[in-house]
């Protein structure tokens, strides 16, 4: 039995030296701004995994009320709710996501990203896919306010 999930996230861009993406620091002019470190591919990934479970959403089990959650390592984040993902028993079979900032350059960085997720997760970066678009200059993505994340997650069980 296959499941698929969607997952979406966006923060904004302000002052700053870098973003965290993929849960790889990328040096940059500006910060993703959040309560927690603002992870905007981690934060797709968890909803997209967790929609594929039908098991809620990143803000039902991290409610950012929670003084508990403020600053916690999407990281973390990222692997509990994987852990939830896997108790019925679905296994990721693979991860497609798509980072959109008009800047920095995202595919440099690509191998790093990859394999930091796959570390996250236990799967083989073989899983896990990733792709980079600008805003073509317009819009809140394209004038540099904001960065976005989207990601597609298959999941089977026996
Ligand atoms: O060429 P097209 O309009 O489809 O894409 P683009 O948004 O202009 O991006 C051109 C190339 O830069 C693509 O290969 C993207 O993967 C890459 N890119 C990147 O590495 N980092 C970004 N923040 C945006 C795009
Ligand atoms: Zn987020």
């Amino acid at each position: 039995m296959f499941r698929i999930g969607l997952g979406h996230d966006t923060h904004r861009l302000g002052p700053g030296d870098g973003l965290v993406i993929g849960g790889v620091r990328i040096p940059h002019d500006h910060s993703a701004i959040g309560h927690s470190d603002a992870d905007v591919l981690l934060h797709a990934i968890t909803d997209a995994l967790l929609g594929a479970a039908a098991l809620g959403d990143i803000g039902e089990l991290f409610p950012d009320t929670d003084p508990a959650n403020k600053g916690r390592d999407s990281a973390d984040m990222l692997r509990r709710a994987m852990d939830h993902v896997e108790k019925p028993g679905w296994r990721i079979v693979n991860l497609d996501c798509v980072i959109f900032a008009q800047r920095p350059k995202i595919l440099p960085h690509r191998p790093a990203i990859r394999r930091r997720i796959a570390e996250i997760l236990g799967i083989d970066e073989a899983a896990v896919w990733l792709k980079a678009k600008t805003g073509e200059g317009i819009g809140p993505i394209g004038e540099e306010l904001a960065v976005a994340a989207e990601c597609v997650a298959l999941v089977e069980r026996a």
